[in-house]
């Protein structure tokens, strides 16, 4: 059987951290299904279909046009984690860890996921040194008072925020 793996999160935008975790998780497993969370309570910045786009571009960026985009999947979600991962036959959670203060929230998310399905686990992958600092909502913040994201963000994510602030600036 297919080791399935699903990697969820808001994605708002995705950055050089969470492509990171990506790398890895592929590793381990044989498909990765990227959920994008529609996640209202985060009142995100990008459209769910702009995330998902910026998701693609960073993915062709990344493995290039290659097979190896083929094992990796990625749909937006707006139900619970669990029922996404029982539909897409995903029988690991991907959660990327940063530092020791990510704990207490993965932890309590991961239990809570436990209790409503038992059979579905959740592994921990944790970032790289340089990712560590990272936080999507870091990124929107030194993109909308006119900082430098170019380090922070893959190419795509990076031309669509140039593009969503020259709107919004108008
Ligand atoms: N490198 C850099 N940054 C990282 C990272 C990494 N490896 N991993 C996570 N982050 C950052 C993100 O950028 C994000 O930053 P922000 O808070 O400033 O926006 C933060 O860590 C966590 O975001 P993310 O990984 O996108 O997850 P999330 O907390 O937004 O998503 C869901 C949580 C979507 C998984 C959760 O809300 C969910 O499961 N929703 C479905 C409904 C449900 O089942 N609820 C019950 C759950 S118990």
């Amino acid at each position: 059987m297919p080791r399935i793996g699903l990697y969820p999160g808001t994605f708002d935008p995705i950055t050089n951290g969470h492509i990171d975790i990506i790398k890895r998780a592929v590793r381990i497993v044989d498909k990765l299904i990227i959920g994008v969370a529609l996640n209202v309570n985060k009142q995100p910045l990008l459209t769910l279909d702009e995330r998902v786009e910026c998701i693609h571009k960073a993915l062709i960026e990344e493995f290039g046009n290659r097979n190896k985009t083929c094992d990796i999947e990625v749909i937006g979600f707006d139900n619970l984690l669990v029922d996404c991962a029982k539909k897409y036959d995903a029988q690991i959670i991907i959660r990327g860890l940063r530092q020791a203060t990510d704990f207490d929230f993965e932890f309590q998310m991961c239990l809570m996921n436990q209790c409503l399905d038992p059979d579905i686990e959740t592994i921990f992958l944790v970032a790289t040194e340089q990712n560590r600092s990272i936080a999507s909502s870091f990124v929107k913040e030194v993109a909308l008072l006119g900082g430098n994201i170019s380090s922070f963000v893959p190419k795509a994510t990076y031309n669509k925020f140039k593009e969503k602030l020259s709107v919004l600036n108008k």
